[in-house]
């Protein structure tokens, strides 16, 4: 059964979608593990949000690539929180756009370690208490490169479709038990990513321009409400674009 107050691990907490998430789970009075390598971020946005929301808030440093960081993680969360209930694997990058025959081994060891490898741990590491306290949700942030490829996303791409596959698995895996399994896939949303991605705020901003991208708060309405539905409901998946987007290449801007 639902706990009163939830405990919900964020990954990746700092800025963008996980920033957001933990803003609007806290406002449903979840009480928030935040964690990413940014700690000062964290630790202040869970100070803000325990004073704002009168929750328990806890930001500590987590780089997911790591798995003895994963686990001191989990361990001062349970600690300081109790049980995690809900795992938002969010943590996640892309770098550069450049084509197989260019691509560099620092880059693609980054993408895979951390959005292959670090969801991987992350999801291992919290399942057992999940089962334990009889209630959970696992989400996974996928993208719409779960679902396709375009020129220069290679390995990004190959990153989200393993997420997409993991996240098909654990759901057949867990049938039975009271953990819901729910991937959230967004296209376009205007956060830190294609600065990561791009390296400068110019080209960032150049990928926006003329179009209205999804925020950041769009994909944390999406997790508070897939959370918050009655037990019985999984919601599988959710394949969220701006308006202005009907496919990658398939933009409209305002000239
Ligand atoms: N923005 C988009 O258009 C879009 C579209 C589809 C899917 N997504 C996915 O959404 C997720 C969140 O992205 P975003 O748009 O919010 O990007 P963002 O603003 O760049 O935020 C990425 C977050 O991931 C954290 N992170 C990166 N590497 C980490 C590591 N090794 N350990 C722990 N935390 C780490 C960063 O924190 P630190 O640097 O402080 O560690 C940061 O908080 C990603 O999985 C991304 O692939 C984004």
């Amino acid at each position: 059964m639902r706990p009163e107050h939830p405990v919900a691990l964020i990954t990746g907490a700092s800025w963008g979608i996980g920033e957001a998430t933990a803003r609007a789970l806290a406002a449903d009075g979840f009480h928030l593990a935040l964690g990413a390598r940014s700690v000062e971020r964290v630790s202040s946005l869970a100070t803000e949000l325990a004073t704002t929301h009168g929750i328990q808030a806890w930001g500590g440093p987590l780089d997911v690539r790591d798995g003895d960081s994963v686990q001191a993680f989990l361990d001062q969360a349970t600690e300081r929180l109790g049980t995690v209930h809900v795992l938002v694997n969010n943590a996640g990058l892309a770098r550069g756009l450049d084509r197989i025959e260019d691509v560099r081994d620092a880059d693609w060891d980054e993408m895979i370690r951390t959005n292959v490898e670090g969801v991987l741990r992350m999801t291992r590491a919290c399942l057992p208490a999940m089962r334990r306290a009889g209630w959970g949700h696992v989400f996974f942030l996928g993208s719409t490169a779960s679902h396709g490829v375009y020129e220069g996303g290679a390995v990004y791409c190959g990153t989200k479709h393993f997420v997409r596959a993991i996240t098909e698995t654990l759901r057949l895996e867990l049938l039975g038990l009271p953990i819901r399994i729910t991937s959230v896939d967004p296209g376009m949303v205007e956060t830190e990513f294609s600065v990561t991605r791009l390296g400068s705020r110019e080209r960032a901003d150049a990928v926006y321009r003329g179009m209205e991208p999804l925020v950041a708060a769009d994909i944390a309405e999406c997790i508070r409400w897939a959370v918050g539905l009655p037990d019985r409901v999984n919601i599988d998946q959710i394949l969220v674009k701006p308006r202005d987007q009907a496919a990658f290449h398939r933009v409209h801007r305002q000239s």
